[in-house]
């Protein structure tokens, strides 16, 4: 079958069989959603967010990027990530990364790929913060795996410094933050045991910043003051306007 045709065809497949199982289960599904988890992980084809964690419609809010990054210029997963705790309220943010990332191999080589390296600069930083432990890894497999390791414990870190998570965890219900790697090669999901909230106090006297209501200063209150309105005449608002003016 070409193009997108067997899609479509299995999207009707999976109509049926839903609808077969539950009649209402599109009903349901269209009243709104209320997932418990946030998926942070990689773009890559072999590591489908649901399908490795076994959850269906409506549990889990996904984002992926290649090699599973939490960038702070990054608008997109901060939008994510602020509407996942701020409206939807998931209770659980897994950051998962999987060994064999085709990203994170191209961060640790010393290849131009052109302007993905821009983004790659972030693992390379990882590599940076990890240094000595890495370089310490003589066999060229597990250091990789290491660097992927890494990489997710690093990305957890990152979601500890923005102001989303750190608002979050001084409400009622603070989220918890997880770092888990997929290995492709089996299928098994293993958890890091990254501990998010002992990561935040620790860098808390760097990172932790409070909401600040603003409050005019007096000097902009004196320089609203002082403000006489336009002048009249031109050359005084802008030098040398007159002699240009009569040219
Ligand atoms: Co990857």
């Amino acid at each position: 079958m070409a193009g997108i045709s067997k899609i479509l065809e299995n999207n009707k497949k999976w109509v049926s069989e839903r609808n077969a199982k539950d009649p209402n289960f599109f009903k349901n599904l269209a009243n709104g959603q209320k997932p418990k988890y946030l998926f942070i992980g990689c773009s890559d084809s072999r590591v489908p967010a649901s399908g490795i964690t076994g959850t269906g419609p409506g549990e889990m809010f996904v984002h992926r990027n290649i090699a599973n990054m939490v960038v702070h210029t990054d608008m997109n997963l901060l939008s994510v990530l602020q509407y996942a705790v701020e409206v939807l309220g998931v209770q659980d943010i897994l950051v998962v990364g999987h060994y064999g990332c085709g990203g994170v191999a191209a961060a640790a080589s010393n290849k131009q790929y052109g302007l993905i390296d821009n983004w790659l600069v972030n693992i390379r930083d990882v590599i940076r913060a990890h240094e000595t432990e890495y370089l310490r890894i003589k066999d060229d497999a597990q250091r990789a795996r290491r660097l992927v390791e890494l990489n997710v414990i690093e990305q957890v870190r990152n979601l500890a410094k923005t102001n989303i998570i750190q608002n979050a965890m001084r409400g009622d219900n603070p989220p918890r933050l997880h770092g888990l790697v997929y290995d492709i090669a089996d299928g098994v999901l293993k958890d890091l045991r990254v501990d998010g909230e002992e990561m935040m106090h620790e860098m808390e006297h760097i990172y932790a910043t409070e909401a600040v209501a603003a409050e005019p200063t007096q000097q902009a209150d004196n320089q609203a003051n002082s403000y006489e309105g336009p002048t009249e005449d031109p050359a005084e608002v802008v030098p040398g306007f007159e002699a240009k003016a009569k040219k």
